[in-house]
């Protein structure tokens, strides 16, 4: 594996994001493909991960779950889908990755689980006040017959955060009716995830990425929020949230000594002050939060800019994101004449230049993976994918969709599975004789896009994002910093550690340094400069 002298591997690591029900579908449960990915597809395309060279995959929640929420609705912490294989084939994933010399984070979800939770489901069995239903939040509610639920939160998903059930209390679900909170009051919930992050470290994970990490405390007064709004907020960011941090990384250390070294905690939190947001990094909470100020920030140099220098101003090991599974693909946003992006505002009606958007995107792949820190890619991103905005309706999946009744086309368009091979969907997704379509359908034009039609290709996202990370490996250390150059406007040029990357952000060519010799571009050179929308490396 790639440790380097000056720092811990979690610290300059390429990190993919393996979103397994669209990465590659060899057959589950029974071993018959089925239009879903699956263990067996991670395992069979590991040679590919390996020499895309990367350094860890973040596998996005595998465990049995009725899929409310793409798998974020968990029913069992300790195993593995049945639609995904077994903990068997977990455990050999686990240790081939190793052998190829890349690590495994797991995807951890402990603000809410599945209403098929064995927790929740003796909930619901238990009378109110019991101690069943002291994990989770359930209140009496409010008006005539407590026919109006307890307060006025609101679902992220839309609609009210809570649900009645048959004996008239309601329970709490920040996100669908299927995914009830846990009550982090309660000693047995700490107790419980505790004894999970011990499972999957013993199994060999090298690290866990935290779902809402923010969020997982409440006000157990569960005011109004409107009333409370002077005051902290009753469910994001409370103090004590981060007592449980402390306690997991005192778990993820007590690992750090055995063969496989540093675990690592990753938070999922999107908090857009900076200060509040280092909080969660502080020596003994987590080691890393994802950048989501960088995700989503428009293509303006100086507003890019602003955000790396308050990043790098951060004392917590930086880290640099482009796309996930929960915002449009960037290759659209960049292609957009807003190219911002608004996690409670998506707007799919602004027309978009696939062009300029894959331009746009070499150019950021390349600028950020110069950046000192870890870098996040999202599959599909390698090969430049663009977000599917014309799913038909009756395919969506995505309860944000259904739950706004279409007003927010959701997240499906980011989740589409993969193209390795051919001209025709399922693009080698799944073989031949698979009993089903892709679960989400992909367009045609992806035959462009292909593992088989990139590989190989100079010209290609895919052979660029090869030569990018490689040659980061090979040049870029974690300990080296970044150093500004004067630019022109619409201009990013620095230097890290003697290699220089200049990104083009404006509209006119940019004339090359005299002297440096080039080691890779997003885009051929024009007449020696570097064209618009497009980022060079140098020595
Ligand atoms: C964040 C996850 O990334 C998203 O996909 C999920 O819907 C919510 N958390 C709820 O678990």
């Amino acid at each position: 594996m790639h440790d380097n002298a000056s720092g811990s591997w979690w610290q300059s690591a390429a990190i993919y994001e393996l979103y397994v029900q669209s990465f590659a579908d060899d057959g589950g449960e029974d071993g018959v493909p089925d239009g879903v990915g699956d263990l067996a597809g991670v395992q069979s395309r590991l040679p590919y991960l390996a020499k895309l060279g990367i350094d860890a995959i973040w596998f996005t929640p595998w465990y049995p779950s009725p899929l409310s929420d793409a798998g974020y609705d968990v029913a069992d912490y300790r195993d593995i889908a049945p639609r995904f294989g077994t903990l068997a084939e977990a455990d050999t994933l686990i240790a081939a990755a190793h052998r190829h010399g890349i690590r495994t984070i797991i995807d951890l979800v402990p603000n809410h689980c599945s209403n098929q939770h064995p927790w929740f489901q003796a909930a619901l069995a238990a009378p109110p006040g019991s101690p069943e239903r002291e994990r989770f939040w359930f209140r009496p509610g409010r008006g005539p017959g407590g026919g109006q639920p307890p307060n006025n939160w609101q679902s992220r998903f839309g609609g009210p955060a809570w649900t009645r059930v048959r004996d008239g209390e309601w329970y709490l679900h920040i996100f669908a009716p299927e995914q009830p909170d846990f009550n982090w009051g309660n000693p047995e919930v700490r107790a419980e995830f505790e004894d999970i992050l011990r499972f999957w470290f013993d199994r060999g994970v090298d690290g866990i990425r935290i779902d809402t990490a923010a969020m997982l405390t409440k006000d157990s007064s569960l005011p109004d929020l409107d009333a409370a709004l002077a005051a902290p907020h009753p469910y994001v960011d409370r103090d004590d949230v981060h007592e449980i941090y402390r306690s997991w990384r005192a778990i993820a250390d007590s690992y750090s000594a055995d063969q496989y070294g540093d675990r690592v905690l990753i938070g999922e939190i999107w908090l857009a002050d900076t200060a509040l947001l280092a909080r969660y990094t502080r020596p003994d909470e987590l080691h890393t939060v994802f950048n989501f100020p960088y995700l989503t920030c428009p293509w303006d140099a100086a507003r890019l800019r602003a955000v790396i220098d308050d990043t790098l101003a951060q004392s917590a090991p930086p880290t640099w994101v482009l796309s996930n599974h929960d915002v449009d693909r960037h290759v659209s946003r960049y292609g957009r004449a807003d190219t911002s992006f608004d996690m409670d505002n998506r707007d799919h009606s602004q027309p978009v230049d696939l062009e300029l958007g894959t331009r746009r995107a070499r150019a950021a792949a390349l600028l950020t993976m110069a950046l000192p820190g870890a870098v996040y890619i999202y599959q599909g991103e390698e090969l430049g994918l663009w977000e599917v905005d014309d799913i038909p309706d009756e395919k969506r999946q995505d309860p944000i969709w259904r739950r706004t009744h279409g007003a927010d086309p959701g997240r499906d368009g980011a989740r589409v599975p993969l193209p390795w091979s051919g001209t025709e969907p399922p693009f080698g997704f799944s073989p031949p004789h698979a009993s089903a379509p892709p679960w989400l359908p992909q367009p045609k034009e992806w035959r462009e896009l292909t593992v088989e039609a990139e590989d190989r290709d100079p010209a290609s996202m895919l052979e660029l994002y090869r030569a990018g990370l490689r040659i980061r490996r090979e040049q870029l250390t974690s300990g080296q910093e970044l150093s500004w150059l004067p630019a022109p406007a619409g201009v990013l040029d620095f230097d890290r550690g003697g290699m220089r990357c200049i990104a083009n952000l404006s509209f006119a060519p940019v004339p090359l340094p005299p002297g440096l010799s080039v080691l890779l571009t997003s885009q051929p050179l024009q007449a020696g400069a570097l064209p618009p929308a497009s980022t060079a490396w140098l020595r």
